[in-house]
C-alpha cells in the first residue's frame, strides 16, 4: 500500500503553489481529485506552451497522479456536486485569491456543516495583516519574505532566485500542515484549518538572514566578504553575493573552460577542519602554520586573497576534476550543474528524482519526480490528467450518481463538455 492510501483530497488548487502540495499528496498515495473550471481548467494548462494543443509542461509537471473533474462551482447544480464532494473527501486544498472560496459560498462554517472532519488547507500570499487581501505570485513572495533583499551582490539590484521558494516552497509547507492535521484527526476526529502564507514560507527559508539581522546589532558580520573588504555595514542584512550562509566561508570559483561555458564554476567551502588539506591541494603548504592563514579568524579579513589563490588552482581543472580531487580529501564543494547536465544525470534517473513520463497528447517528457523517498511507499509517477478526463468516473464512482443524475448535471452546464477517455 501507499502511505496516504484511503485519503481523498478535494484539490481546488491552480498555478504552482497549491498543485505542488497536492502532487506530493498524490505521490504518497492519496486520491487527488482536481476540480477545474469547464472549458478552461487550471490556467497553466495553456501557459508557456511548447507543443501545439497539448497541456503545457507547466501544468503536466505539477499535476501528476491526479484525477480531473470539470465543475462550474458558481452554477447551482455545480455547487450541489461540490457539496457532495466535500462530504466524501478528507481534505480540501485551495489557493484562490483571498475571499474567493467565501464568495463561492463555501465558508469554513459551511464546510464544517457539510463535513466536520474536513481539513481545509489554504495558501495565501500573506497572513492576517495589512496585505491579507492581496493576490500574490512567486516573485512577490520572494521580495516580501526577505529573499530578494538578501540575494545578489552588494551595491547591486536585489535578486530573485530561480528556485521557486514562494510557490513550491509554500506548497511543501502546506503539505506538512495537512499530514499533521490528518494525524491529529486520528485522535480528535475533527477537521481544522491549515494555512500557509507565502511570505511566511519564504521568511522561514530565510531564517539565517533574520539570525544575521540580530547578530548585526552586536558587530559586523565577519564571515561576509564586505567585512574583509573594509566596507561598513548598514542597519539591515546586506546582500552577500555567493558568500556562504553558514559559519564556513565559501565562494563560487572559475574552473577550466569558464571563458566559454557559463556553468564552468564550482562552489568551494574553506571548511575549518580540512584547511590543511586545502593548503596542500592548492600548493600553499606554508599557510598551514602561517599566522595570517592558519586560524579561521585570521583568514576572515583575507578571504578575497585566499579564494583568489584557490581559484588559480581550480582554473587549471574542470569542475568535475575539482570535485573528484576535493571529495577524495573530504573537502566540501559543488560543481555548478546546468539544467542540461541535470536532465542527463543518470544517477538522478536511477533514483526517480528525474523521470520520463509519457503523455497521450504531448508524448514523452522529463519531470522532477518525488524528491522525498519513503522505503515502504515508493512513488510511481503517472501522467497528469486531461481536462475533465475523470468527470464521469468521479460522479459515478466517488459520488455514486446514476446515469439520470449525471445527465441532469450535464444538462445544467455545470460540468461542460466531457472529455472522452478514448482520447488516449
Ligand atoms: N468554477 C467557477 N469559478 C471558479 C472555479 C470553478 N471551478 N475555479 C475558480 N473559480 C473562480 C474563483 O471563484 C474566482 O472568482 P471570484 O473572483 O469571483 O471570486 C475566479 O475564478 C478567479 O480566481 P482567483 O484565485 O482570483 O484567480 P486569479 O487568476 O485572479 O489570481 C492568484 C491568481 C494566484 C494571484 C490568486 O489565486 C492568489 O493570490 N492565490 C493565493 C496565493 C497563491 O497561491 N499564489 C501563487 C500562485 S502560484
Amino acid at each position: 500500500m501507499k502511505a496516504l492510501e484511503g485519503v481523498r483530497i478535494l484539490d481546488f488548487t491552480h498555478v504552482q503553489s497549491g498543485p505542488t502540495c497536492t502532487q506530493l499528496l498524490a505521490w504518497f498515495g492519496a486520491d487527488v481529485i482536481k476540480v477545474e473550471r469547464p472549458g478552461v481548467g487550471d490556467i497553466t494548462r495553456g501557459q508557456l506552451c511548447d507543443v501545439p494543443n497539448a497541456d503545457s509542461l507547466y501544468f503536466t509537471m505539477l499535476n501528476h497522479n491526479k484525477r480531473s473533474i470539470t465543475l462550474d462551482t458558481k452554477n447551482k447544480s455545480g455547487k450541489e456536486v461540490l457539496e457532495e464532494l466535500i462530504r466524501k473527501c478528507d481534505v480540501m486544498v485551495e489557493n484562490f485569491a483571498p475571499g474567493a472560496l467565501d464568495r463561492m459560498g463555501f465558508t469554513w462554517e459551511r464546510i464544517q456543516e457539510l463535513n466536520p472532519a474536513m481539513i481545509v488547507a489554504s495558501i495565501k500570499g500573506f497572513g492576517p495583516g495589512p496585505y491579507q487581501d492581496c493576490k500574490v505570485y512567486e516573485n512577490v513572495a520572494q521580495c516580501t519574505g526577505g529573499a530578494a533583499s538578501t540575494t545578489g551582490f552588494l551595491g547591486e539590484l536585489p535578486l530573485v532566485t530561480g528556485a521557486q521558494i514562494g510557490d513550491s516552497g509554500t506548497g511543501l509547507h502546506l503539505c506538512l500542515g495537512i499530514v499533521t492535521a490528518l494525524f491529529q484527526r486520528t485522535k480528535t476526529g475533527r477537521g481544522q484549518k491549515v494555512s500557509a502564507a507565502m511570505q511566511d514560507g519564504v521568511l522561514n527559508l530565510c531564517r539565517v538572514k533574520l539570525r544575521d539581522q540580530q547578530r548585526l546589532e552586536h558587530g559586523p558580520l565577519k564571515e561576509y566578504s564586505q567585512f574583509g573588504e573594509g566596507i561598513p555595514f548598514g542597519d539591515a542584512v546586506p546582500r552577500a553575493g555567493n558568500d556562504s550562509g553558514g559559519g564556513q566561508p565559501g565562494r563560487i570559483l572559475k574552473c577550466k573552460g569558464w571563458e566559454t561555458d557559463p556553468n564552468a564554476y564550482i562552489y568551494f567551502i574553506t571548511q575549518a577542519p580540512v584547511w590543511e588539506a586545502i593548503c596542500d591541494v592548492i600548493g600553499e603548504p606554508e599557510w598551514k602554520t602561517h599566522p595570517d592563514y592558519a586560524k579561521p579568524a585570521t583568514r576572515l579579513p583575507r578571504l578575497t586573497e585566499i579564494f583568489g589563490r584557490i581559484e588559480q588552482w581550480t582554473m587549471t581543472k574542470t569542475k568535475f576534476e575539482v570535485m573528484d580531487i576535493l571529495n577524495a580529501k573530504d573537502i566540501p564543494c559543488g560543481p555548478i550543474l546546468s539544467m542540461k547536465e541535470l536532465a542527463e544525470d543518470q544517477s538522478l534517473r536511477a533514483t526517480g528524482t528525474i523521470v520520463e513520463v509519457d503523455h497521450p497528447v504531448r508524448g514523452k517528457y522529463l519531470s522532477v519526480g518525488n524528491p522525498i523517498k519513503l522505503s515502504d511507499s515508493p512513488t510511481e509517477v503517472m501522467r497528469s490528467p486531461l481536462l475533465g478526463e475523470h468527470t464521469q468516473e468521479i460522479l459515478r464512482d466517488v459520488l455514486g450518481f446514476d446515469d439520470r443524475r449525471i445527465d441532469e448535471i450535464g444538462a445544467s452546464g455545470a460540468i461542460g463538455e466531457v472529455v472522452s477517455i478514448a482520447a488516449e
